[in-house]
């Protein structure tokens, strides 16, 4: 057992048992001084217990439930750095696209590489994941692009799910790029024939809809598929242009849609209404110059807003939360609590995980965050980590090695 007495905040829900909470009600999160127990992996008491065998002297800390990244595209292979440069010097996205780069040119280099590569990359990035406080991710297929390389990405995630600290979940992005040689109709039919196997490795399934991809006629057939098969449809919304997919994916109550940086306004209320997770990613939004997602808007209309880094080669190669938060804040006008619980319960409600993880109450699993800074300063000092220590299921697994707090035999 481990307890942690004296924290100067403590992040904690305003009723316990809530799959998310709509975002224009994080105001009523609660970030008081106090401490927990945990047991078992768990959460066992909301106050320190000065008998347990572990004690955390936790003051001048802040204490908050292990950070959820919901959207990332681990795993890949290599880097795109020099896309990156062509981006940044005025090259747009859609034409190093065209042109064989983006997600095919990631394409190639997964089939390229070994299982053992593609993983021991995978296994880095969680790790530095770990430090920023991440204690559960996503991962996408995407970039296999045949059938048996959308499968091996598959597999390769739930191998990686054995080889970190976190827990991890896996997301078949089935529909990513149309792949050569295919049609977006053509592909569908793949998909659809590949749906049982890959879907026994997955627990929800993804689709790109943008002028360079797919159109709304085919997040129809994959929220048809997600229906026939039970799993969560996701879909990649209104990144570069408005296609006025959101209404298409409320119809088949998907669980999500992601990016809406070009979300039309008229699709704000209907998705503030639904149970359908508005994601977005600022990190995208920043490193591709794109337009800003109405995050503001979205809180105000009581949308459950979920912040996450997409972590990927090219549009996003960024894999700290606390960046992200930085980056939301900034860009969509976030408080403080809206930030944090963009990052926590409503990210495990995107993955279906509200039950276990995603806030700080009696019975979850105690995944937990110790900052040796304020709660604010993870979005206000931007670049700097003010993470000292990382628990997974009550263990810990991450402590930087100058940190403030000490952890100590009774
Ligand atoms: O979320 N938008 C499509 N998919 C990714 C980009 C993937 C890539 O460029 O490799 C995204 O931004
Ligand atoms: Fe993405």
């Amino acid at each position: 057992m481990i307890s942690f007495r004296d924290a100067a905040q403590v992040l904690a829900p305003p009723e316990s048992g809530l799959g998310y909470l709509r975002s224009d009600r994080a105001g009523e999160l609660l970030l008081e001084p106090g401490g927990l127990l945990t047991g078992d992996g768990r959460i066992v008491a909301l106050e320190p217990d000065p008998a347990a065998e572990l004690q955390v002297d936790a003051s001048g800390c802040a204490l908050l439930p292990g950070l959820i990244d919901c959207h990332t595209h681990l795993p890949f292979a290599g880097w795109r750095a020099q896309e990156y440069e062509q981006k940044v010097t005025g090259v747009p996205y859609e034409e190093i696209s065209r042109a064989g780069g983006g997600i095919a040119s990631s394409s190639r280099a997964l089939a390229e590489a070994s299982d053992e590569d593609v993983l021991r990359q995978a296994r880095e990035l969680a790790s530095e994941m770990l430090r920023t406080g991440t204690t559960t991710f996503e991962c996408k297929s995407g970039y296999g692009l045949s059938r048996e390389g959308e499968l091996r990405a598959l597999s390769l995630a739930q191998r990686l799910d054995s080889e970190v600290e976190q827990t991890t979940t896996r997301t078949a992005l089935l529909a990513h790029a149309v792949p050569t040689g295919f049609t977006a109709d053509s592909w569908m039919d793949e998909v659809e024939a590949m749906a049982p196997a890959a879907l026994e490795l997955a627990s929800a399934v993804d689709i790109f809809v943008e002028s360079i991809a797919f159109g709304n006629e085919h997040l129809e057939r994959m929220g048809r598929l997600a229906q026939a098969h039970g799993v969560a449809l996701r879909a990649h919304v209104e990144q570069f242009a408005t296609m006025r997919s959101v209404p298409v994916a409320l119809r088949y109550g998907a669980r999500s849609v992601d990016h809406l940086s070009r979300l039309h306004p008229d699709d704000v209320r209907p998705l503030a209404e639904s149970e359908c997770a508005a994601v977005l990613l600022p990190g995208a939004e920043f490193m591709g110059a794109e337009a800003c997602a109405p995050g503001r808007d979205l809180i105000d209309a009581g949308a459950i807003v979920v912040l996450a880094t997409d972590a990927n080669p090219g549009t996003s190669p960024i894999f700290s939360l606390p960046l992200i938060a930085g980056l939301g804040v900034r860009r969509y006008g976030l408080s403080t609590r809206e930030s944090l619980l963009a990052l926590t319960l409503n990210a495990a409600w995107v993955l279906g995980l509200s039950d276990e993880v995603g806030s700080i109450e009696v019975g979850k699993r105690a995944d937990l965050v110790l900052l040796d800074a304020p709660a604010e300063h993870v979005a206000y000092r931007l670049g700097h980590n003010p993470v000292a220590a990382v628990f997974v299921g009550g263990e810990p697994a991450y402590v930087r090695e100058d940190a403030a707090w000490r952890i100590e035999p009774r």
